[in-house]
């Protein structure tokens, strides 16, 4: 028998399309992956020959210290030197832990940083894993409205805080946050993410900054919490822009106060991030392999002006409600009220449009509030899988989109 907490925690609905959508591809079905977020090109070169290199030595790929090769953690913290203009002090090596991708990094930061019961904060819109992550250790969830922008600022956390106070509620304990933001693609301006740092500190909320979609971004700069706060807990991952999904690797940049706690966590519960995985890693950020990754993000800036452009001729469609796609490789839309019908909304759309026309996208009940009916409303186009399948994706969806209209106003008449 699964345990009681483990029995409540939902799916990660994105997972349960893909496994849909690889079923129908398996029946000779030529089915566009538009539903998750993992980028169509493999490792750099030059990363993928140090793994092999690494294997054809003769010796042992044995174990890492638990926070992991001190050369890879020394070449992080240069990176945050280099590219986000910090001091040596600002990101200390023995500060970086090497994690089993972002994801391993949840699991130590909110075990290692929070007691079952207390309240964490999370935005609606927002990733899954975090909501179900916390509800597996039987933490909380303060789930905050995502505003107009699709931004979770200081102005929403101040309000909820407020409310709290005066409910008489428990105090929030840490707030979890990506930006740019999966689902959204929204990213917070500097002094947005300033006020954000200052807000937590003022009230002691750990700050956890995901910034696993650093580096992809169409113009706007990007800026860490750790230029703000050193108070803020850095998650990042080697999945996005490194475009190493499967190599499962990720860091941290931890506060001080809780060194010594994921050190015995990570030592327990994973021993180390994977060798060959830190091994190659190492040549992230080598020359060759920055014009290699640069490229990617140029074929996702493409995709991206293609599906924003094509859902201008979806006339139904308010262009106030699509996300702003500031960052990462999303494109998140809101049907709007008026274009859906009841058990004819963005779940059933996705359903369908698999289906029949077998495009994957998917639908916003994974990043949403569960007591809301956003959910229904919202999907995700993710565009991480190459230009030419958002191209015939997007084409596929045009075709789809009038039938689909037709049966949600005969649902609503
Ligand atoms: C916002 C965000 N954080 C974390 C992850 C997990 O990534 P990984 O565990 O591969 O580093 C994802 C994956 O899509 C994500 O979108």
């Amino acid at each position: 028998m699964a345990s009681r907490r483990a029995s409540s925690v939902e799916s990660f609905k994105v997972m349960d399309v893909l496994q849909r959508a690889n079923e129908l591809q398996a029946q000779g079905k030529k089915v566009l992956h538009l539903e998750v977020g993992q980028p169509e090109s493999g490792a750099p070169p030059s990363v993928a020959n140090a793994a092999v290199e690494a294997l054809t030595e003769p010796r042992v790929m044995g174990y890492t210290d638990a926070f992991g090769l001190l050369a890879l953690r020394e070449k992080i913290s240069k990176y945050y030197q280099k590219h986000y203009g910090l001091s040596p002090d600002q990101v200390p090596t023995d500060r970086i832990v090497i994690t089993t991708g972002s994801s391993g990094g949840f699991l130590l930061a909110f075990t290692g940083c929070f007691d079952a019961g207390d309240y964490v904060a999370i935005a609606s819109s927002g990733y899954p894993c975090y909501r179900n992550i916390l509800s597996a250790l039987g933490c909380n969830l303060a789930t905050i409205p995502i505003n107009e922008e699709f931004k979770l600022t200081a102005s929403e956390l101040q309000s909820e805080i407020a409310r709290r106070k005066e409910a008489g509620e428990a105090p929030i304990k840490g707030l979890i946050l990506s930006s740019p933001s999966n689902p959204t693609g929204a990213m917070l301006h500097p002094d947005e993410l300033q006020s954000l740092c200052r807000l937590c500190e003022s009230e002691n909320i750990l700050f956890i900054s995901d910034e696993i979609y650093h580096g992809i971004t169409y113009g706007q700069k990007e800026a860490t919490a750790l230029e703000y706060s050193s108070k803020a807990l850095i998650i990042n991952s080697f999945s996005k822009y490194y475009s190493m999904s499967g190599w499962r690797l990720g860091w941290m940049v931890i506060p001080e106060t809780v060194l010594d706690a994921i050190n015995s966590l990570q030592q327990n519960m994973f021993i180390n991030a994977p060798t060959l995985s830190q091994t190659a890693a190492m040549k992230c950020w080598d020359d060759d392999t920055i014009v290699e990754l640069e490229k990617h993000v140029e074929k996702y800036r493409t995709s991206r002006e293609l599906i924003l452009n094509q859902l201008k001729n979806f006339t139904e469609l308010n262009a106030k409600n699509i996300a702003p796609a500031d960052g990462g490789f999303y494109i998140y839309v809101d049907l709007g009220e008026e274009n859906v019908a009841p058990g004819y909304g963005s779940v059933k759309m996705c359903e369908e449009l698999l289906e029949t026309h077998y495009v994957a996208f998917t639908p916003g009940n994974d990043f949403e509030d569960p007591a809301t009916s956003l959910g229904d409303r919202r999907f995700r186009i993710s565009y991480a899988g190459g230009i030419e399948t958002v191209r015939e994706a997007m084409e596929r969806f045009y075709t789809f989109w009038p039938t689909w209209m037709a049966q949600v106003k005969a649902a609503k008449s």
